[in-house]
């Protein structure tokens, strides 16, 4: 499965069966942690078998069940760490879509285990991204139409069109959407965000989206 074709079939998934992450994919996974965290400057972590973080009722009330493996993205209080969050935590998300797993972002809905989670002094937890194999694939969310995100300043190129296609089908906190991309005459890309709830860290995902759906369009 490319990133692309990932990008495609993932959906959030919030409830996962009792199969555990096979060592292999676990190796892979943590393998690509540290690499990320060498190349971000945040603190990701992986946590396999580890129940508490989504035991908490708020967990159940945001209808997660079975969580036992997740990303914590860690990191100091910062616009850009947020959104180097997104950025980097979707290459983990569409990594674990080709090892044929499920993921769900979660900002809210999960309790903080501080018995596993390495946090310093001036840091502080982001958000999670809970992990394993879903019951179901998650559905496509309802997009906003892409006039409504995209817009350029000459004839739009196929590569930007597919860049914005691959951004809309992010995920974003509350599937707010609230990102705008626009084509400059000089084919160069300006991302904005709205105001609201994680939309730093939903830039990050949709850069991340727009990056592997133009394929090198517009460098
Ligand atoms: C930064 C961020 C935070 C999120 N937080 C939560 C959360 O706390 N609880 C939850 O159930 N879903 C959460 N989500 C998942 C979104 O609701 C979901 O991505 C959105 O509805 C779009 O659906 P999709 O991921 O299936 O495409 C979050 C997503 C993002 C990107």
């Amino acid at each position: 499965m490319t990133l692309l074709e990932a990008i495609k079939a993932r959906h959030s998934v919030r409830q996962f069966t009792e199969r555990p992450i096979e060592p292999e994919k676990v190796a892979l996974l943590q393998k690509e942690v540290e690499r990320i965290n060498a190349e971000s400057g945040l603190h990701f972590q992986l946590l396999t078998e580890e129940p508490v973080a989504f035991s908490s009722k708020l967990a159940h009330y945001g209808k997660f069940r079975n969580v036992r493996n997740y990303f914590a993205i860690i990191g100091r209080k910062s616009e850009e760490n947020n959104e180097k969050a997104g950025y980097f935590g979707e290459e983990l998300v569409l990594l674990a879509q080709t090892l044929g797993l499920n993921t769900c972002w979660v900002g809210l809905t999960y309790k903080k285990n501080p018995d596993v989670l390495h946090i310093e002094k001036d840091e502080h937890v982001i958000c999670l991204i809970a992990l394993g194999y879903g019951e179901n694939q998650g559905v496509l969310h309802r997009s906003k139409p892409f006039e409504k995100v995209a817009t350029s300043e000459h004839e739009m190129p196929e590569w930007f069109r597919n860049g914005v296609e691959a951004a809309l089908l992010a995920p974003t906190a509350l599937n707010q959407q609230k990102f705008r991309i626009t084509l400059r005459a000089d084919n160069s890309v300006e991302f904005s965000k709205g105001w609201g709830f994680y939309t730093a860290t939903d830039l990050g995902i949709i850069k991340k989206h727009f990056e592997i759906g133009a394929q090198g369009g517009g460098k």
